[in-house]
């Protein structure tokens, strides 16, 4: 079954891109030690384990605080591939996708997790529980990208994985939109987040 660092690595491989940022890591040994990118970094206030090698960076913050420090903290680095995965609301995931772009290269591709949760249960904000499975409601926001840019897509593998990059930015889609409740979303995902199969991803998209 093909996870998110899976489709991490193909964009990374072939679009060459070298420098990675991720927002919310937790443990390292999950995906971000397995990310084949030469400069890592990474924002977590509660993140576990030892980066897998010299020069990997994480800051254990949040990442709003972050990216209000990111200039003092690496100057005017920017990076080609960005992975949010930290607080899993709709509102939080686009403050981070906002604040990306602006450290985000000019091949950069930005990377959304949780885009496609299965139940409802799973997208309550805030979280009911400490443990359990949670996606929150990042699909709020991927719909507004979906609805937006035809050239958003989400693929349909671990929780839906969001992929943006500038090559889609000036696509508007001509669309009927959504009417926010759980059941339009659930029947119309595919449309809604312009869904696609791992195979479509590395096959029919050429700029993916
Ligand atoms: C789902 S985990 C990340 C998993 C990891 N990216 C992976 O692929 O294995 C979410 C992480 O986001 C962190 N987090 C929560 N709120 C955050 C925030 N405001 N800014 C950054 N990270 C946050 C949590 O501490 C948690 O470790």
């Amino acid at each position: 079954m093909k996870t998110r660092t899976d489709l991490l690595n193909h964009l990374a491989a072939k679009h060459n891109l070298k420098r990675y940022l991720e927002i919310g890591v937790q443990d390292v040994n999950q995906n971000f030690n397995n990310i084949q990118c030469e400069l890592k970094r990474g924002v977590d206030p509660n993140q576990v384990g030892r980066p897998d090698k010299d020069g990997c960076v994480i800051i254990h913050t949040t990442s709003d605080d972050y990216f209000k420090q990111h200039s003092e903290l690496f100057g005017n680095e920017t990076y080609d591939l960005i992975f949010i995965d930290g607080l899993h609301t709709a509102e939080q995931v686009q403050k981070d996708f906002q604040n990306a772009l602006k450290c985000l290269s000019t091949n950069g591709f930005i990377v959304l997790h949780d885009c496609n949760p299965l139940k409802e249960e799973h997208t309550i904000v805030p979280r009911p529980t400490e443990r359990g499975h949670w996606n929150g409601d990042v699909y709020k926001f991927a719909c507004e990208l979906g609805l937006y840019f035809e050239k958003f897509n989400v693929v349909d593998i671990d929780n839906g994985c969001g992929v943006w990059n500038w090559a889609g930015m000036d696509i508007q889609k001509d669309s009927d939109g959504w009417d926010g409740t759980w059941n339009h979303f659930d029947q119309n995902r595919k449309k809604l987040l312009n869904l696609i199969s791992w195979d479509e991803f590395i096959g029919t998209n050429p700029h993916l």
